[in-house]
């Protein structure tokens, strides 16, 4: 039966245009769905990794960092709609700030990095056949962002949705965009590699690749890290943060005991009775941001002798074919991550930075402190924070960004906030501020008045 799913998909990714690499990609994964899933990583067979470089100790030349971000291009992950806050558009043109969104302020820290340190510095935006067409209108305000020719877009694979009973691709009348999915992002290697802009921009001289999540403004271009990154002459480094009792999730990187190689370990490669393993921050000390960056011709030399195929792990994603609609037909996304990519490196190396390179925004409550007195945004467009985070708690009431949007329309005041937690229809009228830990629990729709300061 699924001898008949693969050949069906991959007739579908032909008829849809996908390339050989794309389709061969599928299919190394496709066959590892069939086998079961993602391949485990049990504790057993890693030892964590406990010594990496900081990036607030290592010593880095000026004149390198320097030299080294007039080597290095940008790239932004861009193909995910972030559905679980309830957006069907690129989750980058939400607005954080100040009226500008995330796309703005990214390409608003390259541009101020550019003229800072006299560089180059492209940035390209890996979108998904989702994404592509909003962000092209989004971008058409920054005519000036485009150097020397190169493409600020870079459009990722599609493959089929499958069924979650048979694993043959799904098929949807009613909508038939919803049969396919993008392949996770761990097809940027692949999709630079197809779409030949790898071999362009080693042929312009570049050589680093800095990559992160459209949804992390923390990871604004830094020429410490990128001068940090050419003087390791290592082929890849991820960034890691130490993590706090707080930080259970996320992946983390460990060493493979049977050959000494760095790998990338998350939930879903986890054993479920070793997760005690997985969460102990002081078993597994730093996760893993998902800011990378790789050598250009490493990645080229890597990605031409295996035709464009990583072979990345799989990520097998259990969802409905209409994400908006729980009770549609249960399917199953093929996918990979980046940082998987790790693996294939030998001489890959890390770095741990500070929290203020991870910034994410994966829910409502982290969007609510973006929005907030908290932070700032300098003259390079970067946030700079002025209080330690306060803990946030948003009920289901302001999971979905529109009802967020409306029950806290203006900025809140939290740099005397150690806690908020609101349960219930809430609504903030302007000017509130918190103080200390606070709990709000409404039964039914409650309105905090203009000025308002909540203590206790
Ligand atoms: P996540 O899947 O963690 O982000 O991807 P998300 O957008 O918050 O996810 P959902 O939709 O709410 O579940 C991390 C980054 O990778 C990009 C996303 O755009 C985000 O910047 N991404 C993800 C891709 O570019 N392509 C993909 O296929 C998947």
């Amino acid at each position: 039966m699924s001898d008949e799913g693969l050949a069906l998909a991959t007739k579908a990714m032909n008829a849809a245009g996908q390339d050989d690499a794309m389709v061969a990609d599928f299919a190394s994964r496709y066959r590892l769905l069939e086998q079961g899933g993602s391949g485990m990583i049990p504790e057993a067979t890693i030892a964590p990794l406990l010594e990496v470089d900081q990036l607030d100790q290592v010593q880095v030349d000026p004149e390198q960092a320097r030299d080294a971000l007039a080597h290095t291009v940008v790239l932004r992950l861009n193909g995910g709609l972030g559905t679980s806050m309830g957006l069907d558009r690129a989750k980058s043109l939400l607005e954080v700030r100040d009226g500008l969104s995330f796309l703005d302020i990214t390409v608003r820290q390259v541009l101020a990095a550019r003229k800072r340190y006299g560089v180059r510095l492209p940035l390209v935006f890996m979108d998904s056949f989702r994404t592509q067409a909003d962000t092209a209108e989004a971008l058409a305000k920054y005519p000036e962002l485009a150097v020397d020719g190169l493409p600020i877009s870079l459009l990722q694979g599609q493959v089929p949705k499958l069924r979650a009973d048979d694993l043959t691709p799904v098929s949807w009348p009613e909508d038939p965009s919803l049969e396919w999915c993008p392949p996770g992002h761990g097809d940027v290697y692949r999709a630079l590699y197809s779409s030949g802009l790898l071999d362009q921009l080693v042929e312009a001289g570049f050589r680093y690749l800095s990559l992160s999540n459209g949804d992390n403004l923390g990871a604004a271009p830094d020429e410490r890290v990128a001068g940090w990154f050419a003087s390791t002459g290592a082929p890849y480094a991820a960034e890691l943060c130490r993590r706090t009792a707080n930080d259970r999730k996320g992946g983390h990187l460990a060493i493979r005991k049977a050959d000494g190689q760095l790998v990338l370990r998350d939930t879903a490669q986890t054993p479920a009775e070793e997760m005690d393993y997985f969460t102990d921050e002081h078993r597994h000390p730093f996760f893993h941001t998902n800011n990378l960056w790789v050598d250009l011709r490493a990645l080229q030399s890597v990605l031409g002798e295996r035709g464009g195929v990583l072979g990345l792990p799989l990520i097998r994603n259990d969802k409905t074919v209409d994400p908006s609609d729980g009770d549609s037909t249960p399917v199953v996304q093929v996918e990979s991550a980046m940082g998987a990519a790790i693996e294939v490196f030998p001489g890959a190396t890390a770095i741990c930075v500070g929290r203020d390179r991870f910034l994410p925004v994966k829910t409502t409550n982290e969007l609510l402190l973006l929005r907030s007195d908290l932070y700032e945004l300098d003259n390079d467009y970067r946030l700079v924070a002025h209080a330690e985070t306060p803990a946030v708690k948003l009920g289901k009431q302001y999971k979905l960004v529109g009802d967020f949007a409306r029950l806290v329309p203006h900025p809140l005041a939290l740099r005397q906030a150690r806690s908020l937690a609101v349960d219930g229809e809430v609504a903030f009228g302007r000017d509130v501020q918190v103080v200390g830990d606070v709990a709000i629990e409404a039964s039914e729709p409650t309105t905090i008045a203009d000025g308002t300061v909540l203590e206790g």
